[in-house]
């Protein structure tokens, strides 16, 4: 039998990502640069964000600084479109599988949230209740009741209700989102899908029946209320890159069908509290923390089990600096900290040795507890209504305001 895609991805180098595994070569970290020869998609490089800067007028976010967001699928072209003055759309998601997310989860719609607001463009967000129940062991209903309460994180990160649509797969599959699900189904044969995802003969129907559904919000046509009329809207997708392989199959479908790839603008993971060796893990509760957690429990996880680049014994430290590479603090202070100069000053004092592990610790407790809260109370203040207005199926007139 012909070898696909993901046995050959492991035997070539032992780095696994996927939709579903996101691990590094012998437990190690993940090497990016590998990645984007892999895939095949290209590096957001110095020029790109200077273009983003100069379009939208403001700072590039920090995760564009700091290199979160780091590759891309054809983000020159939506620029160009959007420098001509035609707009495009935005199209997100999750995978409502926990009750609680973490902060790696928050960082793709933190993100979209800025793209949304920068470039005053409307947003699709589709929640993959179905995905879930087919993957994890979930009944519908569980699944459909996990969907509304993600929808409240996701709501609490600030999306404008004017130009945000937020489905469930469950509710909102038929009509002609469905049309188009048949229309990729066709062009998408057993061995393609073996090839792209790895399933095998003994995966149910549904798993392999999948990805057309998370395929085809990257068609304007799948929302007739949103984009009457619009075919040749573009569509562009911010998510993390083990999401690339459903995109992969997107692009490739989509002039056989007659629409417009999506592109794509792809973050790599956030590391564990142990270390940079993949994604968190949804079944070690220490191992991430979660915007329901209070300052305490937060306190007690950065400083009791956030990985540290730091010398043995203050002595070494003083004599030999901190290793910043393996440091989870100061990766962590990366995502959050927003000041460039401040984030500087930490990494090389702390380099030099003359800070500290426990001084850099209590900064990034300040900085995470505060993010924390502020999420707690935006949350709070979303009620079932507003998850009901969100997820109506309606027409947003004002959406390119
Ligand atoms: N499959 C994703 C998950 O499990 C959810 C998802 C659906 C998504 N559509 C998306 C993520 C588009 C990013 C972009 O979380």
């Amino acid at each position: 039998m012909e070898k696909n895609e993901m046995e050959e991805q492991k035997e070539e180098d032992d780095q696994i990502v996927n939709p579903w595994e996101v691990a590094g070569k012998d437990g190690g970290k993940i090497d990016y640069d590998k990645l984007i020869d892999k895939f095949g998609c290209q590096r957001l490089d110095e020029s790109l964000i200077s273009r983003i800067e100069r379009l939208t007028s403001r700072p590039p976010h920090v995760f564009l600084r700091r290199g979160v967001f780091f590759a891309h699928r054809d983000f020159n072209e939506i620029l160009d479109a959007y420098e001509r003055g035609e707009k495009f759309y935005l199209y997100t998601g999750r995978g409502p599988s926990s009750e609680a997310l973490h902060l790696g989860h928050l960082i793709p719609f933190m993100f979209t949230k800025y793209l949304q607001d920068a470039f005053k463009v409307p947003l699709v967000i589709q929640l993959t209740d179905d995905e879930k129940c087919m993957w994890k062991n979930l009944s519908v209903e569980e699944c459909q009741r996990l969907a509304r309460e993600n929808a409240k994180d996701i709501i609490a990160c600030g999306f404008d209700i004017t130009k945000t649509f937020i489905f469930s797969d469950f509710d909102y599959v038929g009509g002609a989102f469905y049309r188009n699900m048949v229309k990729v189904a066709k062009c998408v044969t057993f061995n393609k899908v073996v090839g792209i995802f790895g399933f095998t003969a003994e995966d149910h129907i549904g798993k392999i029946s999948f990805p057309p559904v998370q395929a085809v919000p990257s068609f304007p046509s799948s929302f007739p209320q949103l984009f009457p009329g619009k075919d040749d809207l573009r569509c562009l997708i911010p998510c993390a890159i083990d999401q690339d392989p459903y995109f992969r199959m997107t692009r490739d479908v989509a002039p056989r069908i007659g629409y417009q790839k999506p592109a794509l603008i792809e973050s790599s993971f956030f590391p564990a509290l142990q270390g940079e060796t993949g994604k968190m893990s949804a079944s070690d509760p220490n191992s991430a923390i979660y915007v329901t957690d209070s300052a305490k429990v937060i306190k007690n996880k950065v400083n009791k089990y956030a990985f540290s680049g730091g010398q043995d014994s203050i002595e070494n430290h003083r004599k030999y600096g901190a290793n910043l590479e393996v440091d989870i603090p100061i990766k962590y202070l990366g995502f959050f900290l927003e000041d460039d100069a401040e984030l500087e000053h930490m990494r090389k004092e702390y380099a030099a040795g003359r800070m500290l592990t426990g001084e850099v610790k209590k900064r990034l407790i300040e900085v995470l507890t505060e993010l924390v809260e502020r999420h707690i109370r935006a949350r709070a203040a979303v009620t079932d209504e507003m998850v009901d207005a969100f997820m109506a199926i309606r027409p947003l007139p004002n959406m390119f305001d």
